[in-house]
């Protein structure tokens, strides 16, 4: 049970960080909490309170905080050699790459590390223009794919962008998102429309050949939109027909997150060209892979460089991740939990009807809150209290969603079914209160 006492006192470095950040860095909670250690599931803000942690700073402390082999990986690594930059080889960085030939799918091959998403998906972008010698790229609505110029551009979300599209040549396809489905369709009576409307935006917005096709398998930021069966297949289809190369971009879906698979895609009978990563990768060093075929990455031509890509700390700590979750066989872990996870949650809606929708895969699970099942109308606002009534019941919980109305749970690898058991009475918890 939680010692949560929140509100107990002001935080110094919470008082400092509205003072002394960008307001844009905005974080959850009425009074955000400043968090001060973390180990396994749990961690501590600087009030002395516990939270069991089902968010791991988005989807990325994946093994544990202070996972101990991860940690002492990155010591004896800080201990030997800390830096080098792309300019040098080094050990960690062609151990790792030739791990990830070995369990990416298909015939991926050759790997570019950076240190964010956001630069993975830039890469994976600039190397699928290198490769086809077109330039125009087909994304989805309700996508979510970082902050840099060209990221941004292809966000699929009003509310994550600041400024218009910068970016030339990026055109938004509908998302597959049966809940709300965009042509008021059900599937499978809708022959996937959502997937055949590609091939109308490529042969209306573009020049009728693409470079790529980028996609999450699951739309993460978006509120863990699962695409329907089929969907990628006809996607990855048109997609190749129009010339264009496939980019699965699992920076929230890889690592064994969405069960039995290191990666999302890996649930569909789709094989990417390039694939990207970040986040769950590094258990929270930063880190960002771009993974490509053999003929992909060599079209790259010229100089590239990255001052802390394949930085030998973030490197070994990578290969400390894909050992320990090969070691305590958590892509299995995460299928049988996250089943368990997903049966609890679909009880919380036999029992609320604000919860509209359960869905996600794996360990990657979302409840949908709306006002009224019929019209669904979305409810930030039931979302704001189940998070203030969690937080008060000691539990970490993340959102998502266009509207923000979407509870996300990413709970650790290798959580349990008592973990899962502490996260839905928490959530029951709240959800009678509203
Ligand atoms: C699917 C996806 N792609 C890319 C990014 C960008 O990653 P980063 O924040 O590490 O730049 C994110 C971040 O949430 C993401 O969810």
């Amino acid at each position: 049970m939680s010692t949560a006492e929140p509100h107990a006192a002001q935080s110094e470095t919470v008082r400092k960080h509205k003072e002394f950040l960008f307001p844009a860095v905005a974080n959850y909670y009425q009074e955000p909490l400043a968090l001060v250690r973390g180990e396994g599931e749990y961690v501590w803000d600087d009030q002395g309170n516990r939270y069991l942690d089902c968010f791991g700073g988005v989807l990325t402390v994946s093994v544990g905080h202070a996972n101990p082999k991860v940690n002492e990986a990155i010591i004896e690594q800080v201990k030997t050699l800390s830096h080098t930059s792309t300019l040098y080889c080094n050990r960690p960085q062609s151990e790792l790459a030739e791990k990830l030939a070995q369990i990416t799918p298909g015939r991926l091959k050759k790997s570019f590390f950076t240190n964010s998403g956001t630069e993975a998906d830039d890469t994976a972008i600039h190397a699928a223009k290198l490769a086809t010698g077109r330039h125009e790229i087909v994304v989805l609505r309700h996508s979510y794919s970082g902050r840099s110029a060209t990221a941004l551009t292809a966000v699929g979300h009003s509310t994550w962008r600041p400024l218009p599209p910068q970016v030339a040549g990026i055109v938004h396809a509908r998302a597959p998102y049966c809940y709300r489905c965009p042509f008021k369709l059900t599937y499978p009576e809708c022959g996937l429309a959502c997937a055949n409307d590609i091939e109308e935006l490529i042969m209306t917005t573009t020049t009728g050949a693409i470079a790529a096709f980028m996609a999450e398998p699951i739309l993460g930021v978006g509120g863990f939109i699962v695409p329907p069966p089929g969907y990628f297949e006809r996607a990855v289809e048109i997609t190749r027909r129009h010339g264009g190369l496939f980019i699965a971009d699992e920076v929230q879906t890889a690592w064994g997150r969405t069960g039995d698979k290191w990666f999302g895609i890996e649930h569909w009978n789709v094989e990417p060209d390039i694939i990207t990563s970040a986040k769950g990768m590094g258990n929270g060093v930063p880190i960002g892979m771009t993974t490509a075929t053999p003929e992909v990455a060599d079209a790259y031509p010229g100089l590239t460089f990255s001052t802390f890509g394949g930085n030998p700390v973030s490197m070994a700590a990578a290969l400390a991740v894909i050992k320990v979750i090969e070691d305590d066989d958590l892509k299995r872990n995460a299928a049988e939990v996250g089943r368990y996870l997903r049966e609890r949650l679909d009880g919380l809606k036999e029992k609320y009807p604000v919860i509209g929708d359960v869905r996600g895969l794996g360990l990657m699970q979302a409840i949908e809150l709306v006002k009224d099942r019929k019209t669904k109308e979305p409810d930030p606002q039931s979302v704001a209290r189940v998070f203030e009534e969690t937080r008060r019941r000691g539990v970490l919980i993340g959102k998502g969603g266009l509207y923000a109305n979407v509870i996300r749970t990413g709970m650790m690898l290798n959580s349990t079914n008592d973990t899962v058991d502490e996260l839905i009475a928490a959530l029951d918890g709240a959800l009678a209160m509203i």
